[in-house]
């Protein structure tokens, strides 16, 4: 269920720490990527990193203490995705190259590119299983079908990763190559999952 006070937004330079925050607490160290980047994503393709922000009025009753900021509206970051428009990926040949965590988005990304390769996703831990995930990844595909000519989707997945797993079978993609341990943390060595989805025109 999809509460009110929720905001779908493009992101922007002011934004980088509250991301960098979400990422260190969703990512295990080894498959988490820098803020270098993130900044780039940004650089590059600004349309392609969406964030969602929950509007936190602060208004509690208890307020006898007018040093702790309560009645102010904090807008904190609960969830972002980004995104890079590629040239069909060369089956095989290409995956490992192009789905290397912190590839340099400028190497890849064209804004002609028919495929939508979905870099990244997170929801803050207290605010998952509510149908944000869903929401925030919907959004940014219909922002991108109506803006750029994208034919199909992609994304790679750890074999772990069960919620996003889930996420990603519930709308509608199906698993089309496993890299052998791609995923490498401090829980161990995991496949990578390449998932794709073709959009089909009506
Ligand atoms: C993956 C992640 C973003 C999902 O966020 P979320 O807000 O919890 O996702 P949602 O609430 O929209 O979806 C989760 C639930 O809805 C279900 N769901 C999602 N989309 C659905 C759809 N279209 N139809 C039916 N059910 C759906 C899922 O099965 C799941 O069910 P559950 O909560 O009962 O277990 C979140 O778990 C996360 O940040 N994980 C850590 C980072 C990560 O793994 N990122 C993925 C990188 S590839």
């Amino acid at each position: 269920m999809v509460e009110e006070d929720l905001i779908i937004r493009t992101a922007n330079i002011n934004d980088i720490s509250q991301i960098m925050n979400l990422e260190i607490k969703s990512f295990d160290k080894g498959v988490r990527e820098t803020e270098i980047t993130y900044s780039n994503r940004l650089d590059v393709f600004k349309d392609g990193f969406l964030v969602l922000e929950h509007n936190n009025s602060n208004n509690s009753n208890n307020s006898n203490n007018i040093n702790n900021n309560e009645n102010k509206d904090e807008k904190n970051i609960i969830g972002f995705i980004t995104s890079e428009l590629w040239e069909n990926v060369k089956e095989n040949t290409e995956y490992c190259q192009k789905f290397n965590l912190n590839h340099n988005i400028n190497k890849f990304h064209n804004d002609n590119g028919k495929e939508l390769y979905i870099s990244s996703i997170a929801i803050s831990k207290n605010h998952q299983h509510k149908g944000y995930g869903n929401l925030l990844f919907n959004t940014l595909i219909d922002n991108m079908i109506s803006k750029y000519n994208i034919k199909s989707i992609i994304l790679i997945v750890s074999e772990n990763w069960t919620n996003a797993i889930k996420l990603y079978t519930h709308n509608g993609f199906k698993e089309i190559y496993r890299i052998n341990e791609f995923f490498n943390c401090n829980k161990g060595k995991f496949d990578g999952i390449i998932m794709k989805k073709e959009l089909y025109s009506k």
